[in-house]
């Protein structure tokens, strides 16, 4: 199969089987304050993800490109979608484009048509320093996110079996980098101690990718003749990765992995994200509903995220983690054995 096929079948694939097993949030709860004492219109989503600024606590993740017209046309969508919103937007791994030139266009077509907009470079932590490099220019990127994926690429057939030395890769490509790194995972979700290697190998931005969405195991399996299911609910639900890396490090980290409400949003910026990542339901969206339509949708969810901030009492979004929250079910249980204290989020004090 070729790497071109192989992106068309994510996409197709991605679309039927995302998770329903949940992302974590479900096991949230906010305490209602009936003095909120804000208006509305007080409200402010901008948010700050590190050095980079965003008119609201959303970017749509990496996903396409390298796989012909019809990435093309999803990416430039997603550029499109993204600069109106102000937020950024990635584009998939580029490593497509960076060993044959013919796929650039489905790439940079992002840049094309989001001129002055937030935009990521993505490759996965093999790369090379010139790779990464070249990744970056292709669409003069505002920051390098580099993915790990080690369980796609187990389940994957054709897949990569050979895991030693990305966190010297990743240290290598940091040391010549102008821009700040990220480093995602793809819907496994990081662990306390992932997060603490990636910061160590230099990341300056940490993206949870948790489980409790696209699910890359149940993709690669709908692909595979004999099913291997046994990573099929592997992975750390995203609240729970989200708090892990969290405790463990101290860069800006977005919340992705199963983001679809601005219930989901709001939690993940009072657990301390700088911003949430949306990569499955943006595709869907945008596949069944067009460009316009998804747009309308996704300034929706900002005006909801608005009304949860007012109920809140809170005018910025940094002063959700000052709102207390209810943590319960298995993520509670999650959270508590691996000694994470959630007593400290039920009663921090909410200072309107
Ligand atoms: C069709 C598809 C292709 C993807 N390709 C990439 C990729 O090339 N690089 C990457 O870092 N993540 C990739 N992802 C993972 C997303 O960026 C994200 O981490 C993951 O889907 C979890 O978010 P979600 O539940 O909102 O979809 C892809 C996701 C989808 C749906």
């Amino acid at each position: 199969m070729t790497r071109e096929q192989r992106k068309l079948d994510h996409i197709r694939h991605a679309l039927t089987t995302a998770d329903t097993s949940g992302n974590g949030f479900r096991d949230m709860q906010f305490i209602h304050q009936c003095f909120p004492e804000i208006n509305v219109e007080q409200t402010n989503v901008e948010t700050m993800i590190g050095p980079i600024k965003s008119a609201a606590p959303i970017m749509i993740n990496a996903m396409t490109g390298g796989g012909g017209q019809r990435t093309k046309e999803i990416n430039g969508a997603i550029a499109e979608l993204a600069a109106n919103l102000g937020v950024p937007a990635a584009c998939g791994s580029q490593m497509a484009a960076v060993k044959d030139s013919s796929q650039q266009d489905t790439f940079s077509v992002m840049r094309e048509r989001s001129p002055y907009g937030i935009l990521f470079a993505n490759i996965g932590a093999e790369a090379a320093v010139d790779e990464a490099a070249a990744a970056v220019n292709m669409i003069q990127a505002n920051a390098l996110q580099i993915h790990i994926n080690p369980i796609q690429e187990l389940v994957m057939p054709e897949g990569d079996r050979h895991f030693n030395g990305l966190l010297e890769k990743i240290a290598a490509v940091k040391k010549e980098l102008e821009i700040p790194l990220i480093v995602k995972e793809v819907g496994f979700g990081m662990s306390m101690e992932s997060a603490k290697l990636a910061v160590e190998a230099g990341a300056d931005i940490i993206d949870t990718g948790g489980h409790g969405g696209t699910n890359f195991s149940a993709v690669e399996n709908s692909r595979r003749q004999n099913e291997l299911s046994m990573f099929d609910s592997w992975g750390i639900p995203t609240a729970v990765s989200l708090i892990e890396t969290k405790q463990s490090v101290d860069v800006p980290v977005i919340a992705s992995g199963g983001i679809r409400t601005a219930d989901d949003i709001l939690k993940s910026l009072s657990c301390g994200a700088a911003a949430c990542g949306m990569a499955g339901a943006v595709l869907k969206n945008l596949q069944e509903k067009g460009l316009e339509k998804t747009a309308q949708e996704m300034n929706d969810m900002i005006e909801y995220i608005r009304l949860g901030m007012t109920a809140l009492g809170k005018k910025r979004v940094k002063d959700l983690t000052g709102s207390p929250v209810i943590i319960s079910g298995s993520t509670g249980l999650w959270l508590k054995e691996r000694g994470i204290s959630t007593s400290v989020f039920a009663r921090r004090t909410s200072a309107l």
